[in-house]
């Protein structure tokens, strides 16, 4: 049940090991890079609803930034994001500096193959392997029945999967639909970096994946006239640079030819400085 009390703030290995030893189980996960919004909340609604304890991390990673400069302005507000997590019903946050997550002598890097590649991996080189590395510490740590992920970033979604699979990590990755503001736009830590020109223009991403959507709905099947369809809605908006429009395997996240089983309308789009991502499955 959500509550007002604050919770419990441990920032060490150590201390998160002492706060979970004598936590109610199941313990539900919710890994995040704090800059909380409702979309976080829901994750974490989600985890008080379905187990014993809550845990959320807030870790800006920064192995997962092939960007320093993105890195540099990840919007960070702890008081605000531990605030919001003990409301959305987090029991304990996990708060570690980068030399805890990272302790002295590190030297270890998860990758997961060829899911990695396209889309996000192919223009953000390092990413992944920074985020299933953090992913499969965070795992360990935790030791959690269940861990909550968002579907916007559904690449990241299917590639930890795979990694828990691989890897016979036992928790369950449980996957969150989407949150969006009314205007369509997906909610994310970065839309607080747009300014009001580029907030006003950012909803266009959805309205192309919606333009691909409104096409397979009415019969149309061939993948690139699918890719044209959002380019051209986002060719509409001179504020938005798309980075990569994609309609892939949902499995393979393969490009496909042809749609003849469930696949993945996705994209990444930059507005100046802030990189946008959204997705729609078509099954
Ligand atoms: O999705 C995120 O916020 C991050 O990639 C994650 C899963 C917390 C790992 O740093």
């Amino acid at each position: 049940m959500a509550s007002d009390a604050l919770p419990r703030v441990v920032r060490t290995r150590a201390e998160l090991r002492t706060a979970l030893a004598s936590a109610a189980r199941p313990i539900g996960l919710v890994p995040t890079m704090g800059a909380l919004h409702e979309g976080h909340a829901s994750l974490i609604r989600r985890a008080r609803a379905e187990n014993a304890t809550v845990l959320v991390t807030i870790f800006v990673n920064p192995r997962q930034f092939n960007d320093p400069s993105d890195f540099e302005k990840y919007p960070r507000d702890e008081a605000t994001d531990v605030r919001l997590a003990g409301t959305a019903g987090a029991d304990i946050v996990f708060i570690p500096t980068v030399d805890e997550a990272y302790p002295a002598g590190f030297q270890t890097t998860v990758r997961v193959g060829a899911l990695t590649e396209p889309l996000e991996g192919a223009v953000r080189p390092g990413h992944f392997e920074g985020v299933t590395t953090i992913v499969a510490i965070l795992l360990g740590l935790a030791g959690a029945e269940r861990a909550y992920f968002g579907q916007k970033d559904a690449q990241q979604l299917l590639v930890v999967r795979r990694m828990a699979g691989d890897l016979g990590i036992a928790t369950e990755i449980v996957a969150c639909p989407i949150l969006r503001e009314p205007d369509g736009l997906a909610m994310s830590s970065r839309n607080v970096r747009l300014t009001p020109e580029q907030r006003a223009a950012a909803p266009v991403l959805r309205r192309a994946l919606l333009a691909a959507r409104a096409g397979y709905d009415a019969g149309e099947r061939d993948g690139e006239a699918l890719r044209t369809a959002m380019r051209n809605v986002l060719a509409s908006e001179p504020l938005a640079e798309p980075e990569y429009v994609s309609c892939a395997d949902t499995a393979t996240l393969r490009e496909l030819a042809h749609v003849d089983g469930p696949a993945l309308l996705s994209m990444a789009v930059r507005f100046g400085p802030v990189r946008l991502i959204d997705n729609e499955p078509l099954a």
